[in-house]
């Protein structure tokens, strides 16, 4: 079954929507979901959307916080493109509907860890599910727009795949989209393609992000050729609320921004030991802080304790976290919440130029899915909202140069072939892969790692391949299968750049390698496909 358009948007979250919403001005767009439209990792951002937006404030300030936080690897053009455009994006959100908290006659700005300056625009606690509100009300009024949701994209279609042979530049021509309630594949075809599926918490045990990120368009594109980086770089947030229901609930980063302390159990604040700014370090040091008390006082969790505030204060600025763990039994304004860090975003992915587009030709990628060099070792907090939003201008400003000049190939493009695979009696083999996976990155290739453990999750990951891949063709393929394939991918990315950087830097830690190694490693890692085992080059 086959669709044609103009633009094809993989993924719902802040990127697509508003790259779809400008797109539709010029062509007929499809925004394909893997559930409903607002299920994105955009809808789950509490803390906000970072911007000079102060008297105070200035771009140079703002490139100094990123690049620090980013330990030596941020690419500074892109740094200041992202900083620069911050303002003229964020009115165009509030242009689309979007209602940032205002204190008085200007906005509130809130701060996070690592910025030097109050430049958070925020809506409440819950600013990502204002955004995406806003942008799913524009998206579904847009008669340009096509929404499948339920569907999700298996594999990106370009020329060098129909074709069997190497084409120079090889091009991207949609993709093969399963239909998940309807159960067939549908071919896609466009002119453009927009990666925007966000994240890949999924592949580690503990994370804060919602089921759908599972590496998708990371892994989509390097089975297409696309080039891979710096997937060494995870981020892990340090406060998820450590509770047995709570399925790593976030606890903003906001709320160290006004003034909460990390204690150990027995009250004793300890971030001052690991950095000047103490509770506001960037983000992976305080991670790896609560991971070391944790380790050494053998405690469960560390104790993020706002109680010294207004309770009033806290109930009115922060009242989806209040009220969350008011339903698990905490009183936030009365006693310390007990947390853990958890996987939250991936800085490294899709390798993208400054208009957003991959090497593959009309394949952009945008959002967490790509690699711009924004964030380098260790993204600063509230930046990938930013990214997400100014990236989708850039890339639609070059797809519609490129709709108005280029002549579009039209080969003839076979239908997805299911060749003999039938019905899995054994849906166990999936769930089974998918638990060992997020079990063994957690435990080898997480917040501090080694050379030994770094190896010991390879040769796991090669093992789990065979079995996924005899799977994946003999059987019909399932949107499960497609992710367990996806999450299989992402890890054996994040380990062999892991197993590459011989050093430490930013979210990267590694025992045997403790220190950073500026002579050498000041650099990026990219991985393409084409040779086994994954060979990454720097
Ligand atoms: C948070 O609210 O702590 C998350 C903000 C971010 O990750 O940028």
């Amino acid at each position: 079954m086959k669709k044609e358009c103009d633009f094809l948007v993989i993924g719902s979250g802040i990127a697509g929507l508003s790259y779809a919403l400008k797109a539709a001005e010029h062509g007929r767009v499809v925004i394909v979901t893997k559930r409903e439209i607002s299920e994105s990792a955009t809808n789950y951002a509490q803390g906000g959307i970072a911007s000079v937006f102060s008297e105070e404030d200035t771009f140079e300030a703002h490139v100094q916080d990123t690049m620090t936080a980013g330990a030596g690897i941020c690419h500074e053009d892109v740094v200041q493109m992202v900083v620069e455009h911050g303002p003229k994006v964020i009115r165009e959100l509030i242009d689309w509907g979007v209602r940032f908290s205002t204190a008085g006659d200007s906005y509130d700005l809130t701060r996070e860890g690592g910025h030097s300056q109050r430049r958070i625009l925020h809506a409440d606690d819950v600013t990502g599910r204002e955004i995406e509100r806003a942008l799913v009300v524009a998206v579904r009024e847009n008669p340009n727009i096509e929404i499948l949701e339920h569907h999700i994209a298996i594999d990106l279609i370009t020329e060098a795949k129909i074709s069997r042979r190497r084409v120079m530049p090889n091009r991207c021509l949609g993709a093969h989209v399963l239909d998940i309630d309807g159960n067939r594949i549908r071919t896609v075809t466009a002119k453009i393609t927009l990666l925007a599926t966000g994240g890949a918490g999924k592949v580690y045990l503990y994370t804060c992000n919602p089921d759908v990120a599972t590496g998708d368009g990371v892994a989509m594109a390097y089975r297409a050729g696309a080039t891979i980086a710096n997937m060494e770089f995870m981020q892990f947030h340090p406060t998820t609320l450590y509770h047995p229901h709570a399925k790593s609930f976030l606890v903003s980063e906001a709320v160290r921004g006004e003034g909460a302390i990390l204690r150990r159990r027995d009250g004793t604040a300890f971030m001052e030991k690991y950095h000047h700014l103490k509770d506001l370090a960037p983000r992976d040091i305080v991670a790896r802080a609560i991971d070391n008390e944790m380790k050494v006082y053998g405690d469960d969790c560390a104790y993020l304790d706002i109680t010294h505030k207004d309770p009033d204060f806290v109930r009115t600025r922060f009242p989806n976290i209040y009220q969350t763990c008011m339903e698990y039994g905490l009183d936030m304004t009365k006693e310390p919440l007990p947390v853990v860090p958890a996987a939250h975003y991936l800085c490294g992915g899709v390798a993208v130029d400054l208009n957003g587009e991959t090497d593959i030709r009309n394949l952009f990628a945008i959002g967490e899915v790509a690699f711009t060099g924004l964030h380098g070792a260790n993204r600063l907090a509230s930046n990938s909202l930013l990214e997400a939003a100014v990236y989708a201008g850039r890339a639609f400003d070059l797809s519609v140069t490129r709709l108005a000049t280029e002549t579009f190939p039209t080969p003839e493009i076979p239908e997805w072939d299911a060749g003999t695979a039938t019905d899995s009696d054994e849906m166990v083999v999936v769930s089974q892969n998918w638990d060992e996976i997020r079990r063994f990155m957690w435990n080898y290739v997480g917040i501090v790692r080694s050379d030994k453990r770094l190896q010991r999750a390879m040769s796991r990951i090669h093992l789990i391949q065979q079995e996924i891949e005899e799977y994946y063709w003999n059987f019909i393929v399932t949107s499960d299968l497609v992710e367990l394939r996806n999450i299989a991918t992402v890890a054996e990315l994040i380990v062999a750049c892991a197993l590459t950087r011989k050093e430490s830097r930013g979210l990267h830690y590694n025992m045997d390698h403790p220190q950073r190694d500026d002579i050498h490693w000041k650099k990026d890692t990219f991985v393409r496909i084409g040779s086994t085992p994954m060979e990454v080059v720097v």
